[in-house]
């Protein structure tokens, strides 16, 4: 394989994106890249991440320059291991040290107080820090290879679903970046959880597998804050823009789900439109003989294939009609995303 190349090659707007499966070979192609300036796509196990050097300002705009990004929204840094956290940040508070204890490495991310060695260009001008150890031996063999540590967004395309495959990353850029890693499926299939834990009671900023309930449990309190209302600053600053939406136009509904999945439907098609419905599997039974994408039994199963279904469906129809999930526990986790995903669309 010619994975070999100069340096000017991937930093250049269109290049050839490799898609190389985890090895010595690829490890070693990613360390290079990223300590010459250049950004790779790398598997975790919520969703793909865009990474380069925590050390090299011109790598870390580009990977905003790659996704389109608002250079108002902060990336999240991610390490190996532990150890690494002390020298990211100006204190680890008690509740702080619980949540490391008990949830990392995982699906969750903790914002603490920034050291001097955090660029601002990471944190878009913020104090604070976002931290995660993946739990996902690829994305950590990769980390490790690299010997710094590696801000990175979703390697999506800003207001795309996030991408569960090398494939979704390679849909949105191909062209833009040198090297994705192929870690086949992600496992968890949304975002993980974000914690700010430099207030006194610790807020989630963004719902993931790692729910509220159990950070209760760890640390005996924390409030959830995920809305931003007009005109107020977001705590979080990802909170505000358009997210995870497909290219088709998509409603959630939630009140007389079947009775309004149906009409909708059937509305749709009256119109000349080609809808489909996602829904949850027992509901499937209650809607008869129309274009149908099922997006899991359980809740659990439905995070994990959310996002490939909206970039699978948008190909093949014009109008996606989804059942909202529960609005609590991973169910809530689900709705929080789709809410975005059809930009509040909701019955
Ligand atoms: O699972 C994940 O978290 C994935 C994988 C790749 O690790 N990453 C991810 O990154 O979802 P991104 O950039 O798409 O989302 C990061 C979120 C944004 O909503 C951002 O505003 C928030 O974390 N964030 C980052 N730093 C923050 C900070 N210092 N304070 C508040 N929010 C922050
Ligand atoms: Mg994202």
């Amino acid at each position: 394989m010619g994975l070999k190349m100069e340096s000017s090659e991937f930093k250049s707007k269109n290049q050839k994106t490799i898609l190389a499966s985890p090895s010595a070979e690829t490890f070693m192609m990613a360390k290079e890249i990223v300590s010459s300036g250049g950004v790779v796509a790398f598997p975790t196990e919520t969703v793909y991440g865009l990474g380069a050097s925590l050390y090299d300002i011109d790598a870390i705009n580009r990977i905003f320059e790659v996704k389109g990004r608002p250079n108002d929204n902060p990336l999240i840094v991610h390490i190996h291991d532990k150890s690494q956290i002390s020298m990211l940040v100006k204190e680890i508070s008690e509740s702080a040290q619980k949540l490391i204890d008990a949830f990392m490495p995982g699906p969750i991310t903790i914002i603490f107080k920034k050291s001097d060695v955090v660029p601002y260009e990471v944190t878009a001008g913020l104090d604070t820090v976002a931290i995660r150890i993946p739990n996902n031996k690829v994305a950590n063999e990769f980390l490790k290879a690299c010997q710094v540590p590696i801000p990175a967004p979703s390697a999506n395309t800003s207001s795309r679903p996030s991408p569960t495959t090398a494939n979704h990353v390679f849909e949105d850029l191909n062209g833009k970046i040198p090297l994705i890693i192929d870690g086949g499926n992600c496992e968890v299939g949304i975002e993980s959880t974000v914690v700010d834990a430099t207030k006194e009671i610790p807020i989630v900023l963004r719902p993931g597998v790692i729910t509220r309930e159990e950070i209760v449990k760890v640390i005996g309190q924390a409030i959830e804050c995920f809305a931003v209302a007009e005109g107020e600053k977001a705590l979080s600053p990802g909170m505000k823009y358009k997210h995870y939406a497909p290219l088709c136009g998509m409603l959630m509904v939630e009140n007389n789900v079947v009775e309004n999945l149906i009409t909708l439907y059937d509305e749709k098609v009256r119109n000349g439109g080609k809808p489909v419905i996602l829904c949850f599997e027992q509901t499937k039974l209650s809607l008869g003989d129309r274009e149908i994408a099922v997006i899991g039994k359980t809740e659990k199963e439905a995070l994990v294939n959310f996002y490939r279904l909206l970039r699978e469906l948008e190909k093949d129809y014009d109008y996606i009609i989804s059942e909202a999930p529960q609005k609590n526990g991973l169910g809530g986790s689900l709705y929080n995303r789709m809410k975005k995903s059809c930009s509040h669309n909701i019955i």
